[in-house]
Parts: C-alpha cells; sequence; structure tokens
C-alpha cells in the first residue's frame, strides 16, 4: 500500500458480531431493579419479572452500550463492555453551554496554514473525537484514512485539479455555451476560478486546492452503508471541533470531493488504497500561522 504517512481504521465495526443467549448477564447480587436498562435499551432487551430484571432477544442488541453507561451499580455484563471500555465522568466536568457555544461560533475554516508540523498527539486526539461521534443503527461503518504524505498529498491536488479542468475543456467552447450556458450558469461561472487554480498551481505559484495543508484527513464507510455520508460528516463535525480546540486550523475539501463525485474509475480510492468504500468528508489541516480572537455573527453571501 502507498505510504500515506500514518494509517488510521480506529472504528471496530461491532456489528459483525451478534449477541447470543447467555452472553448478556445481569449480576444479581448487584442489580438494584431500577429499571434504567428497562427505559434506556433501543431494543427492548431488558425487562422485569417476577421482581428480577430479564433478558430476551439479545441478538437485537446493537452494542451501543447505553445499557453499561446507565447501570448505577455496574450490574450488567456485556460481552463487548469490560470495565476498561466503561469510564465514570462527572456531569459538573462537562463544558459549560456557555463554553460550548464559544467554540461553536469560533470555530473557523482557517486556511492561513504555517509550514510547522502537526504534533502527533494532536493529530490522535483529531482521530480519536471522530470516532466518537453516532453512526446510524451504531453500525460505527466509519474509518478514516489519514494522508500526511507529501507525495500523495500533492497527488490529491493534482487529481482534484485534473478533474475540473476536464469540465472546462468539455464546457469552454461556443458550441457547449450555447447549448448549456444558461443552465449550467453556476458551473461556467466558476470556469475562470477553476483555469486560475491550475495555472497557479502548474506555475508553482500555490496550491488553492489543499494549500499546503500537512496532512487531509479523508472520512469513508462501506459503499453500501445506508447513511454513509451523515455519519461521515458528523465524525467530521467532532473533529473540526477538537481540531479548533487543539489550535489545529482545518477546513472542509469540498473540492477534492467535488472531483470524486465525477471519478467513476475510482482513482482517489485506488491512490489511498482503498476498495469498495465511499469517502464522504475530507479535511485538510494545518499548524495556524495566525489565529482568530475575534468572532462574527455569521451571514451568508445569497
Ligand atoms: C461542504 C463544504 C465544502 C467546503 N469546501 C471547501 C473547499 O474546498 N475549500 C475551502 O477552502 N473551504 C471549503 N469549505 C469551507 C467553507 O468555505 C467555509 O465553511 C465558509 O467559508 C465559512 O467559513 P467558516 O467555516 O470559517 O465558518 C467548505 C465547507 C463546507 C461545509
Amino acid at each position: 500500500m502507498t505510504d500515506l504517512g500514518l494509517y488510521g481504521v480506529l472504528n471496530e465495526n461491532m456489528m459483525k458480531e451478534t449477541l447470543s443467549v447467555g452472553d448478556l448477564k445481569i449480576d444479581g447480587s448487584l442489580c438494584i431493579r431500577c429499571q434504567r436498562c428497562v427505559k434506556i435499551c433501543l431494543a427492548e432487551i431488558f425487562y422485569k419479572e417476577g421482581g428480577r430484571i430479564r433478558t430476551k432477544n439479545e441478538s437485537a442488541c446493537i452494542f451501543c452500550g447505553h445499557c453499561v453507561a446507565i447501570c448505577p451499580k455496574d450490574a450488567i455484563i456485556h460481552p463487548a463492555f469490560p470495565s476498561s471500555r466503561v469510564h465514570s465522568f462527572a456531569i459538573s466536568d462537562l463544558p459549560s453551554p456557555e463554553q460550548l457555544m464559544l467554540l461553536l461560533k469560533s470555530r473557523r475554516s482557517n486556511r492561513a496554514f504555517s509550514g510547522k508540523e502537526i504534533p502527533e498527539a494532536f493529530l490522535q486526539k483529531v482521530l480519536e473525537a471522530a470516532a466518537a461521534a453516532p453512526t446510524a443503527q451504531n453500525s460505527r461503518d466509519v474509518h478514516f484514512v489519514l494522508v500526511r504524505d507529501p507525495e500523495v498529498l500533492k497527488a490529491v491536488t493534482e487529481y482534484t485539479l485534473a478533474s475540473f479542468m476536464k469540465v472546462v475543456r468539455l464546457l469552454d467552447n461556443r458550441f457547449m455555451r450555447l447549448l448549456a450556458g444558461r443552465k449550467l450558469a453556476d458551473v461556467y461561472e466558476l470556469i475562470p476560478k477553476f483555469k486560475g487554480m491550475s495555472r497557479r498551481f502548474h506555475a508553482g505559484e500555490g496550491d488553492m486546492i489543499l494549500r499546503g495543508a500537512k496532512a487531509v484527513l479523508f472520512i469513508y464507510s462501506s459503499e453500501k452503508s445506508r447513511f454513509g455520508a451523515a455519519d461521515c460528516n458528523l465524525a467530521y463535525q467532532n473533529a473540526s471541533l477538537m481540531a479548533e480546540s487543539l489550535g489545529v486550523a482545518q477546513f472542509y475539501t469540498g473540492f477534492v470531493l467535488a472531483a470524486l463525485e465525477r471519478d467513476r474509475k475510482g482513482r482517489l480510492n485506488a491512490m489511498l488504497g482503498l476498495k469498495d468504500v465511499k469517502i464522504h468528508a475530507g479535511m485538510a489541516l494545518a499548524m495556524p500561522e495566525i489565529r482568530f480572537e475575534k468572532y462574527v455573527d455569521r451571514c451568508g453571501c445569497n
């Protein structure tokens, strides 16, 4: 496989396994019959009978861990959640609404990248935050590839620009302008921009696609995933908020994803060593040269 600098697949797909009768146990000596598990379980596996909490239909378990996390007495023994995977926290330790709102409002796409390396520990935290996002039906079918090899990053930009220039060559002639100029007015507006980006890149005057990013995090799910786009973009948002909190600059690689949409031959996937998956989100990352110390109330251009 191409050396991408760092390759990370953090999510374990628990759904490959199903719970069988007997896998899930309730320690009767600890259980206080509070029925929190009964109330919280999406799959309705827990029920009260004869003064005891019992389980049924265990194979419906989606491995969300709600039962284990809600039990005040650690009475639920779930094979996927040994004590090493269960972490107590004080609700008072959560960020305050004001702190969270400040993070949400101050998070920006910062493209003023410096040439500094992103500390390894920061990248790991960004990945950990991404992997903590929820997924539909708790499929955990969200995976990551972190590209840091400068040659691969350059190839990603070349790939994106080549895709745009193919569109330009197709549309930028009198015949096509007459035929599709009105219908594709928004695409035609972009043609000078695409030409400019390509010219600047090939003249060594700057990369307007990745803007000198030190890493790109691609987030993907299996091709068949019904909620892949939502799952991956929720992971993106977690990652971007963690990046902001760490002081790492990031932006969404929408141009690359637009090229990917037109890529019938799976060239980007092949470049990244990926097969039978769909990339739904991408994040360019670098240490910032400058940082925002104000936020503005948002408004839009149309
Ligand atoms: C779906 C999506 C695609 C984007 N694509 C790009 C991109 O290709 N390049 C870029 O520099 N910024 C990209 N952005 C960043 C937006 O331009 C940015 O979010 C917007 O300008 C507002 O700035 P803010 O993120 O600081 O609030 C994208 C954002 C989103 C949500």
